[in-house]
């Protein structure tokens, strides 16, 4: 439900008027178009927000307590601003009390909110409601409050919360498209200097396709934080060996790579060829997508996934399934997944006419193999999060 009047109405029936300022607010999810499990290795991401959203309404009390109802699974709760400390229960409320936890942590002053939220991003399946929600609940609070937090700090306020609070060791990305995003262009993000480049993405001949896999991995939590340690490695042997201050497999070049492999275990070496062939492929489809070249953007796109399927070894059946049965479609230009892997959604680049046929087979397909009906999403590069509305 995304009707801001009605959405007043539920609030109106919810809480009493405390005659202090209100507002509406929204905050994307994301697709991460190249630049798989780079971020964490100080290298180069280049995702988009997407036309799905949370959208939250909030009004400002004269005290300390914070009330919240969550409209799409019917949970409320209740918590002070004083009394910070991680639910083991209701964790999605973690998200919000994390996030306002590490907002006065940065020495902002909080007053309490009556918070309502409503989202339509598929939850679990790449496509960072987590971080939609984080940067929702900082834009609600700091605009509620009247502070001033500027989009980048307020991504790395999310990305804290997510760290410190939440418990998951993520990167940047999903926190700063969800703040930095625009409409038709995708953001190249430095992940080691944290600087960023809107990247156009506005040829209306071409249009990027989800497809959710509706599968989730239990594995994705435990298997993430295991790359992240096997990159560790990688990057601590290269530091030894090139002996020029090697920080993070950031810093490694492919002949430096190839010269040395030889010596790292074996799944090790494959981990970090990914890394390292993946931050050139993101360059590489900065620069494509700069000359409108899709058509180069989309054989990366292939090579992406196939890096991710036999180096990093986070794909699965289901994902590789839909990836093979995209690029047997005509005018598809790349397939690959998205996101942390394990299940969860690819990401497709199309040319535009092809749209309903490529949707009709990807679902027969899918369907006859697996039993289960994809859900496909068409979407332009979106807007980041914004104020809907803001009175008083
Ligand atoms: C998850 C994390 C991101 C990133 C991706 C993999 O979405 O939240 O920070 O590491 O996985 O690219």
């Amino acid at each position: 439900m995304q009707d801001l009047n009605k959405l007043w109405k539920i609030f109106n029936e919810k809480f009493t008027d405390t005659s202090l300022v209100k507002g509406a607010f929204s905050a994307p999810g994301r697709v991460n178009l190249i630049g798989e499990h780079t971020d964490y290795n100080e290298g180069f991401v280049l995702p988009m927000a997407i036309e799905k959203n949370i959208i939250m309404l909030g009004q400002l009390r004269n005290d300390r307590l914070v009330q919240v109802f969550d409209l799409v699974y019917k949970n409320k709760r209740k918590f002070s601003l004083d009394a910070l400390t991680p639910l083991k229960k209701d964790t999605w409320a973690n998200y919000l009390m994390g996030v306002m936890d590490e907002i006065q942590k940065a020495g902002y002053p909080l007053q309490g909110a009556n918070l309502i939220f409503t989202s339509n991003i598929p939850q679990r399946v790449g496509l960072s409601s987590s971080a939609a929600l984080e940067v929702v609940t900082a834009l609600t609070m700091a605009k509620l409050n009247s502070l001033k937090i500027k989009p980048v700090e307020m991504a790395h306020l999310c990305r804290r919360a997510e760290n410190n609070f939440v418990g998951v060791s993520c990167g940047i990305m999903d926190q700063y498209v969800s703040c930095l995003g625009q409409k038709y262009y995708a953001l190249f993000i430095d992940c080691r200097s944290n600087d960023y480049e809107l990247v156009p993405f506005k040829n209306h001949n071409y249009q990027v396709v989800i497809c959710n896999s509706k599968v989730q991995r239990g594995l994705v939590d435990s298997e993430y934080n295991k790359r992240r340690e096997e990159c560790k490695i990688a990057a601590e042997f290269f530091k030894y060996k090139l002996n020029r201050g090697v920080r993070a497999l950031r810093d490694v070049t492919l002949d430096e790579y190839k010269k040395y492999q030889s010596q790292l275990p074996e799944v090790i070496a494959r981990r970090a060829r990914h890394i390292i062939l993946e931050n050139y492929r993101v360059q590489s489809g900065v620069q494509a997508l700069r000359m409108g070249n899709y058509f180069a953007f989309g054989q990366l796109m292939i090579e992406s996934h196939q890096s991710l399927k036999d180096d990093y070894e986070v794909s699965c059946a289901e994902l590789d399934l839909l990836v093979d049965l995209a690029l047997k479609q005509e005018g598809v230009l790349g397939a690959r997944m998205t996101g942390a892997g394990f299940g969860g959604c690819t990401v497709n680049l199309l040319r535009r006419e092809y749209i309903d046929a490529f949707e009709k087979m990807i679902k027969q397909g899918y369907k006859k193999i697996t039993g289960i009906t994809p859900v496909i999403y068409v979407t332009p590069p979106a807007e980041g999060a914004k104020i809907l509305e803001l009175r008083g």
